[in-house]
């Protein structure tokens, strides 16, 4: 997948199947020999602009930029979204002169999408309101840890058809996974997410199946994912959500409906005693922290992949 150099990652449907697997693959060889890729960019700049909180993508992305050689640059933009002192084309011109690589957390999707237009440098979406890739990413290889290949894997996602739902969506259909998504109603993922899932799938033997019956999904699940029912941005809302949710958290009762060896899985941070309870989250089949440690790993490949540093420089000569 060397055609992956200069391009963004602003949604999981930016990858081809192929591109989805080069990835996974460099992914797990960047955290089993991480010295062999020390210098692969060395001097580059990765620019974050990030519009709302943030514990672990920021850490990741700052890591995984410092331990293969090049910097980042992290500007807070809590206070103020990305357009308004300067319009983003603006930002993007300025940006391409001095960077190598755009890491956006925004609340607009199209702010990444526009920044991603204008911009000659990849620009990488660490979060919008409409998908979270970089999580898929990491959590689809966290899944390959524990099962080998995910293909034919039945993972399910219970809860808010939110941002983290639709990228693992595509991501399970990209690897041939058989993804169930249960959501209240009113609360699924979005339409074209859904179709452009079911398109994928075609092709890979994998599969989307749509419920509003947390039981049937959970039940002979190999995995199952939730996420906070109230993303950030839409705290106003939390109340109303509460009741509507209620049914949909992930304890004890659910998970002894899916496969003994399943493993719970969430983004995090986790709302506790809302969508988890307590027993699960710590309980032996939670993941995780394994996912919060692939986060780093997951995206040192995607940084490789886009600056075009997938160059492996073996240890030995390294020091
Ligand atoms: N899961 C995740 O993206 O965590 P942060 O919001 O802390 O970055
Ligand atoms: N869906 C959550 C994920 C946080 C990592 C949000 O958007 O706030």
């Amino acid at each position: 997948a060397k055609g992956l150099a200069g391009r963004d990652l602003c949604s999981i449907t930016d990858l081809s199947v192929p591109e989805m697997a080069a990835i996974m693959e460099l992914a797990h060889a960047v955290k089993t020999q991480p010295e062999d890729f020390r210098h692969a960019l060395d001097a580059k700049q990765m620019v974050m602009f990030f519009e709302k909180a943030s514990l672990r993508t920021r850490l990741t992305f700052e890591t995984a930029m410092n331990t293969v050689g090049g910097n980042a640059v992290f500007v807070d933009q809590t206070s103020s979204p990305l357009g308004e002192r300067e319009s983003i084309p603006d930002v993007a011109r300025n940006l391409e002169r001095w960077m190598n690589v755009i890491v956006l957390r925004t609340y607009s999707h199209d702010t990444v999408t526009e920044m991603a237009e204008n911009a000659k440098i990849p620009v990488i979406n660490a979060l919008s309101d409409i998908e979270h890739p970089c999580q898929a990413i990491a959590d689809f290889m966290t899944l390959e840890e524990r099962f080998g290949s995910v293909m034919g894997l039945k993972f399910t996602y219970v809860g808010d058809g939110n941002n983290v739902c639709h990228s693992l969506m595509l991501t399970a259909a990209l690897l041939g996974a058989h993804c169930t998504v249960a959501t209240p109603k009113n609360f699924g993922p979005k339409l074209d997410i859904i179709h452009k899932t079911i398109e994928i799938a075609e092709n890979t033997g994998g599969s989307l199946t749509l419920t509003h019956d947390p039981i049937k999904a959970a039940t002979g699940a190999d995995a199952i994912y939730t996420d906070v029912c109230t993303s950030m941005g839409q705290e106003h809302e939390a109340a109303r959500r509460a009741p509507i949710f209620k049914p949909f958290q992930v304890n004890e009762e659910l998970m002894a409906l899916a496969q003994p060896s399943a493993a719970f899985m969430h983004c995090l941070p986790a709302h506790r005693g809302a969508e988890v309870t307590d027993a699960v989250l710590d309980g032996p089949q939670s993941v995780v922290f394994d996912q919060a440690e692939n986060r780093l790993h997951a995206q040192k490949a995607i940084i490789l992949m886009l600056l075009g540093g997938a160059k492996r420089i073996p240890s030995h000569r390294n020091r």
